[in-house]
């Protein structure tokens, strides 16, 4: 019988005590896949226990490279890719699986993988990621949902410039530019902390890429690399998730091994919600006020911008907020599913297309809610810690992808939640 798990929240509880944030999603999956382009071996630290960290292991292992996991530390050897198609089951489990398209044509000259079909935010679409590799000289021919992609020896390094500062394109094209004929500049990048990331260990292996983090990314193409050992950096929106869980909850909470830097756009705001934040070395402590106050103006934008990740985070939370706040989501074209749900616990919500506008009341109160997507389950999850009642939130699988068992995370700074 097939068991849907549930997370039972009793809301009201305030939070104390201090939080480890794991390490960044959305930098492990990018790295993960640039070890295929390494002869060798990798150690890879601070890799976070989510569902779509072991679907990147299960590509990996499917494409020749030998795993092994101790703790958070996965030991990849890519010594023997030998095979370059992605099985559609394996491309379903995870949208970014896209991310390997980079890698695995830079190693092995030929890659096969469906489309990373639409998922809860709007289409995925990846003209981007195909228009740049064509420019490099990758054939690819797209039929009834999937990819079959040659290049007649190797991709070919040239000026490619992104109509949009795509994180996902730029992922791709690091991975495909690092081993190509020549040298690659990119314009207009995306400039998020995982793309620093992932360019500082694809140089560890021997890459030579310059720029990561700024607009513009040069890229010279080297022969080949060698493994390396590198360290994640930390889930900046784990880490705006559980401030949100604060927030909301008018609580005094421990924020440990963050990068402040990572922050920048966010902290302003909850201290305009009224939050007290002092931040020393990696740690972050906030003190929430008694009751919120309203953000006048959210609007996501690329990085170093407000993340669009942050969205339904920060909504959750200003939903008690004593005002109107307002929110614009410039990034993905549907990315408010979970305001449906918010609305069955009391909160008051309006969408108008890119809009949302948040008036705040002075009570949620427990419900069955449903995740929608990824960070609207952890909103929901916010948004049951401050209600009155017990809320039920089905979708966990949405969830498990970014969050290291949340129920035990929250449980251990007080709150009353537990997966049945
Ligand atoms: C990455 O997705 C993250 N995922 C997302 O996090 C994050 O929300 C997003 O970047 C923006 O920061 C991973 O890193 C695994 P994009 P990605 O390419 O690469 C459009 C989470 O919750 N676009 O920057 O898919 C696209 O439709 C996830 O952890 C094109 O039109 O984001 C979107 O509207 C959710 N054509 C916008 O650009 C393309 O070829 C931003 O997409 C590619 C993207």
């Amino acid at each position: 019988m097939f068991v849907v798990s549930k997370l039972i929240i009793e809301g009201g509880h305030p939070l104390e005590g201090e939080l480890p944030i794991h390490g960044a999603k959305n930098s492990a999956l990018p790295v993960l896949a640039a070890t295929l382009l390494c002869q060798g071996q990798s150690v890879i630290h601070n890799c976070p226990g989510l569902s779509d960290v072991d679907a990147s292991i299960q590509i990996l292992r499917h494409l020749g490279c030998q795993i092994y996991r101790e703790g958070s530390t996965l030991t990849v050897d890519s010594q023997h890719v030998s095979t370059c198609d992605i099985p559609d089951d394996l491309m379903r489990e995870m949208r970014s699986s896209i991310v390997f398209l980079g890698a695995i044509v830079s190693r092995m000259g030929c890659a096969k993988l469906s489309f990373p079909g639409g998922c809860e935010l709007g289409p995925r679409p990846i003209d981007l990621h195909l228009k740049a590799l064509r420019q490099m000289g990758l054939h690819i021919d797209e039929h009834y949902g999937y990819l079959d992609c040659k290049v007649d020896g190797k991709l070919k390094g040239t000026d490619i410039a992104l109509s949009f500062p795509s994180v996902g394109a730029t992922e791709n094209i690091l991975l495909a530019a690092t081993v190509a004929d020549g040298t690659t500049v990119l314009t207009n990048a995306a400039r998020e902390p995982e793309i620093v990331d992932l360019a500082c260990y694809l140089n560890a292996c021997g890459a030579r890429i310059e720029g990561a983090g700024e607009g513009t990314i040069t890229i010279e193409g080297v022969e080949c690399l060698h493994g390396a050992e590198h360290t994640v950096i930390p889930d900046r929106i784990a880490a705006i998730s559980f401030m949100a869980a604060a927030a909301v909850t008018g609580s005094k909470l421990t924020i440990k091994e963050i990068e402040k830097d990572h922050l920048g756009q966010v902290i302003p705001m909850f201290e305009e919600a009224g939050c007290r934040v002092r931040c020393n070395g990696s740690q972050l402590e906030l003190q929430a006020p008694e009751r919120l106050r309203p953000i006048k103006m959210v609007r996501t934008m690329p990085y170093p911008g407000f993340p669009t990740d942050a969205q339904a985070l920060v909504m959750a939370m200003v939903t008690l907020a004593k005002g109107t706040s307002v929110f614009v989501e410039n990034i993905f074209e549907s990315r408010y599913k979970h305001v449906g749900e918010l609305l069955r616990m009391g909160a008051n919500i309006k969408v108008e297309g890119k809009v949302a506008v948040v008036e705040g009341v002075r009570k949620l109160y427990g419900a069955q809610v449903e995740a929608p997507d990824l960070r609207g389950g952890a909103a929901l999850a916010v948004a049951g810690l401050a209600a009155e009642g017990i809320t039920q939130l089905g979708g966990l699988h949405h969830i498990d992808r970014g969050y290291e068992s949340l129920e035990k995370s929250l449980s251990s700074i007080g709150a009353k939640v537990k997966r049945i």
